[in-house]
């Protein structure tokens, strides 16, 4: 596979669930912003030719980066929504970016990504007509909740899988889908779904359980954690 890919940040989100004056995109691990790991995880890669960060509308604490690893870093303003900000994103890339060209959507938050995980994706992904995502296996035991907080059933795990990010589809197909799922009402929560609702069927790459989302101050200790164990 040849060529190379833009990938496109949702970052306009404001840390509600994680609670600090800051959105948490923006808080120190290791002396970095959270957003500088995940930027660096993604340009790091040879195939990845620059990012499109989608920032909030009144954003003060956005660094004003335009370049990092000696790549373009562009931004643009999302929405409500995460859905509304990766959107945005897309029909802010730059012309170059063909509307059949893969794009990476990776949420800023997740700074954890490996760079062989990342590869996979670019690699198995660009062979795949409709796109893939990189995804876990479901491993603990699954309980069905009743009104009440008692357990109804176990359900079945065989199957289920975690979504994560990266995931890459075209550009065209993709703000295609999520402009449908909008017009539609319907709140995709992830770009693989907007692309399932038009009945395609974007191929699952298992990725490493520790590429986790940062939602709470505990997460954001765990990467601290995996900070100091990349440089022991
Ligand atoms: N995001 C975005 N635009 C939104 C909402 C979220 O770009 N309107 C981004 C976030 O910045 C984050 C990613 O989507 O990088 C995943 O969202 P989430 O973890 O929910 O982050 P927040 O929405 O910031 O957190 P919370 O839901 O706790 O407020
Ligand atoms: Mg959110």
């Amino acid at each position: 596979m040849s060529g190379s890919v833009w990938a496109v940040v949702p970052a306009a989100g404001r840390g509600t669930r994680f609670g600090a004056a800051l959105p948490k995109q923006y808080l120190l691990a290791g002396g970095r912003m959270i957003l500088a790991h995940t930027l660096d995880a993604l340009l790091q890669h040879p195939v990845v030719a620059g990012v499109m960060v989608v920032i909030g509308g009144n954003d003060a604490d956005w660094p004003g980066w335009t370049e990092a690893a000696g790549k373009p870093v562009l931004t643009c303003t999302g929405g409500a929504t995460r859905a509304d900000s990766v959107l945005a994103g897309l029909l802010a890339l730059p012309e170059s970016v063909r509307a059949d060209d893969f794009v990476l959507v990776h949420d800023a938050a997740r700074p954890n990504l490996a760079q062989a995980d990342l590869g996979r994706l670019l690699e198995v992904g660009r062979m795949d007509p409709v796109g893939a995502i990189l995804a876990a296996p479901v491993r603990d035991t699954l309980k069905r909740a009743g009104d009440d907080g008692g357990i109804d059933r176990t359900e079945p795990r065989e199957r289920l899988w975690r979504a994560l990010t990266p995931q890459l589809f075209r550009r065209h197909q993709l703000a295609r889908a999520l402009q449908d799922a909008r017009g539609g009402g319907v709140e995709v929560t992830d770009e693989a779904m907007a692309m399932e609702r038009l009945g395609q069927r974007p191929l699952l790459v298992e990725g490493a359980e520790d590429n986790f989302k940062i939602t709470t101050p505990a997460d954001l200790a765990r990467f601290e954690f995996e900070l100091s164990r990349r440089t022991a």
